[in-house]
């Protein structure tokens, strides 16, 4: 069993009882974002272990080209000497393409966990690369694959239009059928922004909609966890006015919200601590309180 492993066993226990604080205040802007907070501490500490040695870790990365057909999918090798490397696996991609390898394909942007683009399953979860830290066990490869499910471009770069086009159905901006007071701007209250906490950090990276069993299964009338938080996010908002037509909309067609089986894989792959089962759940209350009794029992 790992170090790194044991100790995010040993965070997530610490966090139960409360006691993960004097370790939190090296970080003190991922407040309120365990698991990067739990990364950025495996990653320091990682890190400092092995930048003065030479250590050498192997990544084991899913190949596919399409200018290739008729050759299979495979997984390639690449040794990374780890003293001379940033401390997450986007860093270990980035050196792999430009010192190996640079026909290696995968998306990245910000490499700060902000934009979701670096998405990819790593040792079996999905996650973002960039804040991945790189385990340090280097008797044991790190395997990278793409997002669960999905149809591949190249590499470990995913189709995403399904995902994207599931996002714009839920119509992600403010409705509203009147102007603003005084004409300049929506207004809301401490208390009311409040109520987006935990919806509008988002960054739709996928990670929850491809490891959803229902959505592996249903990817087409099912819209996924991403798209049902940020509906959620719009109907949790005290300046929209179209809750009840939004709610409609999801439920047209039941199996865009209800396919949901409360599985819960969704929330534990968040990268940025979201809970999009939570928000489900919500959401499905919040549907069937509006509903007559006869049609409630019918569901
Ligand atoms: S809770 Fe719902 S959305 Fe989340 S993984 Fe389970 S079935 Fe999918
Ligand atoms: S809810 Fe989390 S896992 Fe899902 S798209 Fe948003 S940030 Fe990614
Ligand atoms: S590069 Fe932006 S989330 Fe990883």
């Amino acid at each position: 069993m790992s170090r790194n492993f044991l100790h995010r066993g040993y965070n997530k226990i610490a966090r139960i009882f409360g006691r993960a604080d004097a370790k939190r205040q090296n970080f003190p802007v991922l407040e309120g974002h365990p698991a990067a907070q739990e990364s950025a501490e495996v990653a320091l500490k990682t890190h400092g272990t092995v930048k003065d040695k030479r250590l050498f870790k192997e990544f084991r990365i899913y190949r596919w080209n399409p200018d290739r057909p008729n050759r299979k999918p495979f997984l390639q090798s690449y040794h990374v000497d780890l003293s001379n490397c940033g401390p997450m696996v986007l860093d270990a991609l980035q050196k792999i393409k430009a010192e190996n390898d640079s026909s290696l394909s995968y998306r990245r942007s910000c490499r700060e966990g902000i934009c979701g683009s670096c998405a990819m399953n790593i040792d079996g979860t999905n996650t973002v690369a960039c804040l991945r830290p790189i385990e340090e066990d280097t008797s044991i490869p790190t395997v990278i694959t793409p997002l669960p499910h999905m149809f591949v471009i190249k590499d470990l770069v995913v189709d995403l239009t399904n995902f994207y086009q599931q996002y714009k159905s839920i119509e992600p901006w403010l409705k509203t059928n009147k102007p603003p007071k005084e004409g300049r701007e929506y207004r809301q209250s401490r208390a009311d922004r409040k109520k987006l906490d935990g919806l509008y950090e988002c960054i739709l990276c996928a990670c929850c909609s491809t490891s959803c069993p229902s959505y592996w299964w249903n990817p087409e009338e099912f819209i996924g966890p991403a798209a049902l938080l940020h509906a959620y996010r719009w109907i949790s908002d005290s300046r929209d006015e179209y809750t009840e037509e939004r709610l409609q909309a999801l439920t047209e067609d039941q199996r865009r919200l209800y396919r949901c089986r409360a599985i819960k894989n969704c929330t534990e792959n968040c990268p940025k601590s979201l809970d999009p089962a939570d928000a489900i759940h919500k959401m499905k209350t919040k549907h069937l309180l509006s509903q007559p009794m006869e049609m409630v029992e019918s569901m």
